[in-house]
């Protein structure tokens, strides 16, 4: 629906006219009322047409807007071949020949004769052409239906890799999911947040990766983002995010709102750490400084259970153009933000050596983001069993 048409017919209209086209709209149900709808707008009831369209589709309970939208199948630029499709037609079942296309042809009849192959053909018409949109119907909505299902990553096998028609799929919905759960926060969070998961490729991250099942912890959610990419892949997994920013926490709170969560106002450094099979440090670590950020590290691993992932973002520290913008904008992040502090960038193979002492299997990518920023993700894997058991 273009802006126009929406204001055009204003908010009532638009959710009345948004319902009409949904309703009964199973692809056999559409493809029953696009036949219906044809069969009507071809058999020659001028003047009635509509009105039996929708009076029909109700008593058969099927979607009234789509019948009556197929009735136009009579519209002026088709009409003229179906009256002299359905008139040669009635003509061949009558007399065994076609009619001559020639004025001579058409005077060789009478007008009663014509009529009657009119409306014999018609009748025939209808019922070749409103099976045959029926049938184009049903086909392309049970393939539209089949691609909006898509796959899932509980469909996916184990470590098969994500291909790009399937993240595609897990893009949009994680899109749609946010739409309508950020739909009723402050305008400047809503538009924040829609920004953030189209320009922020974390998200793709979380989506291609197996964030597994069992409690996840995000330590500086924000929003509550990355924890709702976790609650789509696995529904009913305990979530828990602890921030410092009060706002944040409550519109995180309202979109997670039916999830098993529990959103907090703390400082990481201190919050106390809750067994977990997945925990999140999205662009935080860096206002803790070395130590702090250390000493968090080892938090979340001894909280972590046997088989649990760690999973963080850093911002780029290699040599590079981009690496420079990104440390800047984290530094006018940090002075916008009235912090007071500045932040504390740690080169990747700290973070890796650091986490392979404490006996964690590390993954490491490095990412072009957008905007053109660039960050170090890690996935770190504590062993199923530790090696001294
Ligand atoms: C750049 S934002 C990232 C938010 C979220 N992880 C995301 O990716 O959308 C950093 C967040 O960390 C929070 N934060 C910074 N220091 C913190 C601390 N010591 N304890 C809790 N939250 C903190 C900020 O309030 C802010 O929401």
């Amino acid at each position: 629906m273009s802006r126009v048409g929406s204001r055009l017919l204003g908010t009532a209209g638009l959710v009345r006219l948004r319902s009409l086209l949904s309703e009964r709209l199973s692809p056999f149900q559409a493809a029953a009322a696009v036949a219906l709808g044809l069969a009507v707008g071809i058999i020659p009831v001028y003047g009635i047409q509509a009105i039996a369209a929708v009076t029909l589709a109700s008593a058969l309970r099927l979607n009234r807007a789509l019948a009556l939208a197929a009735t136009f199948i009579n519209n002026p630029m088709l009409q003229p071949f179906l009256v002299l499709g359905a008139v040669e037609l009635g003509h061949l079942v009558l007399h065994g020949h076609w009619m001559a296309l020639s004025p001579a042809g058409f005077a060789a009849g009478d007008l009663k004769d014509h009529l009657a192959a009119f409306i014999l053909g018609s009748l025939l018409l209808a019922a070749v052409l409103a099976p045959a949109g029926g049938a184009a119907t049903y086909v392309a909505l049970s393939w539209r239906a089949r691609r909006q299902a898509g796959p899932t990553h509980s469909a996916l096998a184990p470590g098969s890799p994500v291909t790009p028609a399937t993240l595609t799929v897990l893009r949009r919905r994680f899109r749609e999911a946010v739409a309508r759960r950020y739909a009723s926060a402050p305008l400047r969070d809503r538009s924040f947040v829609w920004w953030k998961v189209r320009l922020d490729r974390i998200f793709d991250t979380l989506l291609q990766e197996d964030l597994g099942d069992g409690p996840a912890v995000d330590l500086g959610c924000g929003y509550g983002l990355a924890l709702l990419a976790g609650h789509l892949q696995t529904p009913g997994r305990v979530l828990r995010g602890y921030d410092l920013d009060a706002r944040r926490i409550a519109v995180a709170r309202q979109a997670l709102d039916g999830s098993d969560c529990r959103l907090s106002v703390a400082d990481i450094a201190t919050v106390e750490m809750e067994p977990a099979r997945l925990v999140l440090i999205v662009d935080v670590l860096q206002y803790l400084d070395g130590d702090g950020q250390r000493a968090l590290l080892a938090r979340c691993v001894e909280a972590l259970e046997p088989g649990g992932r760690l999973l963080f973002r850093v911002p780029e520290t290699r040599r590079g153009g981009r690496t420079l913008l990104t440390r800047w904008l984290d530094l006018l992040l940090f002075r916008v933000t009235a912090t007071g502090l500045s932040p504390t960038h740690l080169p990747a193979t700290g973070y890796r050596q650091w986490l392979e002492t404490l006996g964690l299997t590390v993954r490491e990518s490095h990412v072009d983001n957008r905007l053109p920023l660039s960050h170090v993700v890690f996935v770190a894997t504590k062993p199923e069993r530790r090696p001294d058991a």
